[in-house]
């Protein structure tokens, strides 16, 4: 069906999608001679990881770099035609090869279609920035930031809920966030035995009850007030989070309430991205409060730079939860990490953190993969399984394209951004956070 060439005949479509020309002659392993025509079944058969069904139906991507097919995209659509067996998406590939674009280009095309996004944790605060833009809502978290979450805070019931039902739940989320919190904070008690999360909830009854301005402070003193072995461990570790470097992220009340109305919600947590446990504790907050807000209907939940956020096992099995959960909910989790490698960040290689962080990925049924940091392309191909012809296509990746697997179709895409686009997107423009 093909033959190989040494030298290139110009003007002929190669594997790679590019015309023959001065430097491509590298890329020509594969090409078909002259003009040629077959059914998609043939030319899948011929290259499988570049034909099939093209993605017709979704949110526009991009073009197909092989075919100049459209490509578009809609994770919900893919599931229910049985293509895909989850929404969860993993983007993975070297910095600065247009991750980020790619995602926001899902994110701001989604919103078009009337899905919502959420960005509950933003280390480079490039959401942010996206949602202002959108008249979204942009929550910057860090000392000295004027935005404020308050673990302590119910938040607001999204349009048409059950009050009575949501209050009852929040309480439970509030209940889970503060355990989460001590655990953080306090690994050594961690998890929180039975009697001492009955003293949290009692100490946290008695800070909000009748007072909905309440905050850390009030819980310490709730459980200063209690005393025992239990209440005093718990309390010398919310009251690190009162004085000292955490303070004044998470102690005062609330300025900021996650909008359940915003179309895009992020959360920049830039000001605290150089302090892990400030972070951590910042993004399980945000994460919290926006559960209880976003309610339900179709959302992507975007973790970019996610090895910050796997880092913590707090995190990790929340993520973990809300990918196997994703159908239920309503939810596309989309994944965005340098490397898989990055997962052995988790925990020892080998623990049950680690395997828990692998298996994240086999919990994302498309995956987009950019070109790859070096000594990665090895490790992605066996991890995500990839065919031969997939694998060698990473290092002739461009600026902008990847390969896109939805299911067991693999396709060769650049995302194709409008200028109005180009510009929103701008991660690179150094301004201010
Ligand atoms: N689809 C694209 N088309 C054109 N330029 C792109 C595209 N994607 C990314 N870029 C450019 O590449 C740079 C890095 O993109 P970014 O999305 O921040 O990469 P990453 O998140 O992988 O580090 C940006 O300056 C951006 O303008
Ligand atoms: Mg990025």
């Amino acid at each position: 069906m093909w033959r190989r060439h040494r030298e290139p005949e110009p003007g002929t479509q190669t594997s790679t999608g590019r015309g023959a020309g001065p430097g491509n002659e590298k890329r020509l392993a594969l090409r078909i001679p002259g003009a040629h025509r077959d059914t998609t079944a043939v030319l899948g058969g011929a290259y499988p990881f570049l034909t099939g069904k093209p993605g017709a139906e979704g949110m526009f991507i991009g073009h197909d770099t092989v075919t100049g097919q459209r490509f578009c995209f809609d994770p919900w659509q893919l599931y229910a035609q049985q293509s895909v067996s989850n929404t969860n998406v993993l983007v993975v590939g070297n910095i600065g090869w247009g991750k980020t674009n790619t995602a926001m280009a899902i994110a701001l095309r989604g919103i078009t279609c009337g899905y919502r996004v959420i960005v509950p944790g933003d280390p480079k605060n490039d959401w942010t920035r996206l949602a202002q833009a959108l008249g979204g809502q942009a929550v910057r978290l860090g000392p000295g930031m004027p935005d404020r979450l308050n673990p302590l805070h119910l938040g607001t019931p999204p349009p048409g809920a059950d009050v009575a039902a949501w209050r009852h739940r929040a309480e439970q989320r509030r209940s889970a966030l503060m355990v989460a919190i001590v655990e953080t904070v306090a690994p050594a008690i961690t998890p929180l035995h039975p009697k001492a999360r009955e003293t949290l909830d009692a100490a946290i009854e008695g800070a909000a009850r009748g007072n909905t301005t309440a905050t850390l402070h009030h819980v310490v003193s709730a459980l200063t007030a209690a005393g025992g072995d239990h209440a005093d461990t718990m309390r010398a570790a919310l009251a690190q989070l009162c004085t000292g470097p955490l303070a004044g992220i998470l102690d005062q009340p609330a300025t900021a309430t996650p909008d359940p109305a915003a179309p895009m919600i992020a959360v920049g947590t830039a000001a605290v991205a150089d302090n892990d446990l400030a972070h951590t504790l910042a993004v399980l907050t945000a994460t919290s409060q926006l559960d209880s807000a976003t309610g339900t209907g179709r959302r992507f939940v975007i973790y970019d730079e996610a090895w910050r956020i796997l880092a913590a096992p707090t995190h990790l099995a929340r993520v973990n939860a809300e990918l196997r959960l994703s159908r239920a909910r309503g939810t596309a989790t989309i994944l965005i990490t340098h490397a898989l490698s990055d997962t052995d960040r988790a925990a020892d290689a080998g623990s049950s953190a680690a395997a828990t962080a692998r298996g994240l990925v086999a919990l994302c049924d498309t995956c987009i993969i950019f070109r790859q940091a070096p000594g990665e392309t090895d490790r992605t191909a066996t991890e995500l399984a990839l065919t031969s012809p997939e694998r060698a296509a990473l290092p002739a990746l461009g600026k902008g394209e990847s390969l896109w697997r939805t299911g067991t179709a693999t396709r060769r895409i650049h995302t194709d951004l409008g200028p109005t686009e180009a510009a929103l997107f701008n991660t690179d423009s150094g301004q201010p956070a």
